[in-house]
């Protein structure tokens, strides 16, 4: 068993920014952070439009991003956490820039800023189209010079230890005491006792197979805190981006950036028509929602399988310039965007809800914190506003620190029971493991996608209650392997964004019902 002062489960930008920031705060303490693929996989390394950060006063202001993200969140917002967020951004922007982050200047040497759809003003900070491969380059640079953190690559925590494990039949309170491990490499369980435990595990989009995630994202945090008994809110508000770039193959799809249409670049159906126009008066720069929604409308009225971006009436070498990564990844395709439209389709993109936290982070267990895509903290509400996801994940694992600065996490005086196997057996059936993660990802993207209804909802339970027993019964008697974990975490997320979209009875955001009362609300109503 390893005992350390800080767990950290996860190492994009969440994890490891709290780990850099605590191990230098605490040089006399042992910060660990653990992940389950090599330490770079994660969605913060494909992120590309950027950090939405007010930096030009003369034109934006804090009010204006404040207005803009509750406008989004369609009044599901915490108007008082969007207003925290946004105000502290310049400042965790400085630490991303103090430990070596380079972001693109303008011609005077100010940044550049861009823009994506909900923004009324340019204020996305940007490394060209590879903003969080920048990032999280920095920031595991900056952690392997720290001598008190340890990475563990290829650990797949499994489940967080509590009360449950140590056999205490009805605490009070629960309180978390670490994590059991699956060392990939040798097959064993390890045990990690912790005085404070971060979870900063991402987000979910292998749920649906046709995601702009990589495959790292299957909910895996959110699974081990519900099955901890922490509180898990707004799972039925899956983001959907409008612009993942058509492939008949499932599987992860290449991101267009949204920055792309914030250069100017025009959504048309197969006809030719700028469809957008009709739905919203900011047409392609109409929140993501808005957008996922038409151009779901237009596949539906003409069975298409795609829509077109177009970028020929553009300035192609300004274009290059700015979103090399986009441009050759088209090319690649025999995509010339200079004459051709580029084929589009939404994919499962961005999980607003998550495990819910307050302003330091905590979660309803002691001593477990989450930051990042698997927290829920309420700036996002019922749909998160373009970029604010890497500036949610800076602040608040800034706002853990400074928690656990002042509030220094105790070990408890506890045994920790080892992994108890008893009756496992290695398995020779891994088709039960393969079969069941293609249906539910078909279950997940038929019934549970960017429309959705009753009658659907209510099918998907009963699949996925069938799914959920077949691999309950398959996991007692097996011996723990990584994509057995991955399914069996799916499978409870995938039943809390069932369970909470049916409880939900008006639409909001990104989230649409065909049953349900669709509420238009002013901006008015917002203010
Ligand atoms: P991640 O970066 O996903 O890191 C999660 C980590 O947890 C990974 O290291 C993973 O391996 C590890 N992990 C998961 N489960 C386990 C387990 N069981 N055991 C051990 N380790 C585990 N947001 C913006 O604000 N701006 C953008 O421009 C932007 N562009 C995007 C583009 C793409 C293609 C995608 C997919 C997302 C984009 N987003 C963007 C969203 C943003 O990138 C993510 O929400 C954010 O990076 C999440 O950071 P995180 O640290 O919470 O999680
Ligand atoms: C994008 O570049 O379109 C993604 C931005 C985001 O998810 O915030």
């Amino acid at each position: 068993m390893i005992t350390v002062d800080y767990l950290v489960i996860g190492s994009g930008i969440a994890g490891l920014t709290f780990a850099v920031k605590i191990a230098e705060k605490f040089e006399d303490k042992k910060v660990c952070v653990v992940t389950k693929a090599s330490e770079d996989e994660s969605n913060t390394k494909y992120a590309q439009g950027g950090v939405a950060v007010v930096q030009n006063a003369q034109e934006d202001s804090f009010q204006k991003h404040v207005l803009d993200t509750l406008i989004a969140g369609d009044r599901l917002c915490d108007t008082q956490v969007v207003e925290m967020v946004i105000k502290e951004g310049p400042k965790r922007l400085d630490d991303l820039m103090r430990w070596g982050t380079s972001f693109d200047l303008d011609h005077a040497g100010k940044l550049d800023l861009g823009r994506e759809g909900g923004h009324s003003e340019y204020r996305i900070v940007h490394h060209k189209d590879i903003t969080g491969h920048e990032i999280e380059t920095t920031l595991l640079r900056q952690v392997h010079q720290l001598s008190n953190v340890t990475v563990l690559n290829y650990h797949f925590a499994i489940d967080l230890i509590t009360e449950h494990q140590l056999q205490i039949p009805d605490p009070e309170n629960i309180s978390c005491y670490g994590a059991y491990l699956l060392n990939q490499k040798t097959g064993n369980i390890e045990t990690i006792k912790a005085g404070a435990t971060v979870l900063a595990t991402g987000g979910i989009g292998k749920t649906y197979g046709h995601t702009t995630n990589p495959m790292v994202a299957t909910g895996d945090g959110i699974a081990m805190a519900y099955r901890a008994k922490a509180r898990i809110c707004d799972m039925e508000f899956i983001q959907f981006h409008p612009t993942a770039l058509y492939d008949a193959q499932e599987g992860r799809a290449f991101l267009i950036s949204e920055a792309v249409r914030g250069f100017g670049a025009y959504l048309r159906n197969t006809d030719g028509d700028r469809f957008m126009l009709h739905y919203d008066e900011r047409a392609e720069l109409a929140s993501r929602d808005i957008v996922s929604r038409g151009i779901d409308s237009q596949l539906k009225k003409t069975g298409d399988q795609y829509v077109y971006l177009d970028c020929t009436h553009l300035d192609i070498s300004k274009f290059k310039d700015q979103f090399p990564t986009i441009y050759e990844k088209c090319l690649s395709k025999h995509i010339h965007m200079e004459k051709d439209w580029i084929p589009v389709v939404p994919a499962s993109h961005y999980l607003c809800g998550g495990i819910l936290v307050d302003k330091d982070g905590k979660t309803s267990i002691r001593n477990l914190f989450a930051c990042g895509e698997c927290s829920r903290t309420g700036l996002h509400g019922a749909n998160r506003l373009a970029s604010n996801s890497l500036l949610e994940a800076l602040v608040y694992a800034h706002n853990i620190y400074e928690y656990l600065s002042l509030n220094s996490a105790q070990q408890i005086p506890i045994a920790i029971p080892d992994w108890n196997d008893k009756g496992t057996g290695v398995t020779e059936e891994h088709i039960i493991i393969t079969h069941n993660t293609r249906e539910l990802q078909a279950l997940m993207r038929d019934y549970v996608g960017i429309v959705r209804s009753n009658h659907r909802l209510e099918k998907a339970k009963e699949r996925l209650d069938l799914m959920y027993r077949e691999v309950e019964e398959f996991y007692k008697v097996s011996k723990v392997n990584s994509a057995l974990c991955e399914l069996r975490n799916m499978i409870n997320v995938a039943h809390l964004i069932i369970g909470q979209s049916l409880e939900r009875k008006e639409n909001r955001g990104g989230f649409f019902n065909s049953d349900n009362v669709v509420l238009k609300t002013k901006v008015n109503e917002i203010l």
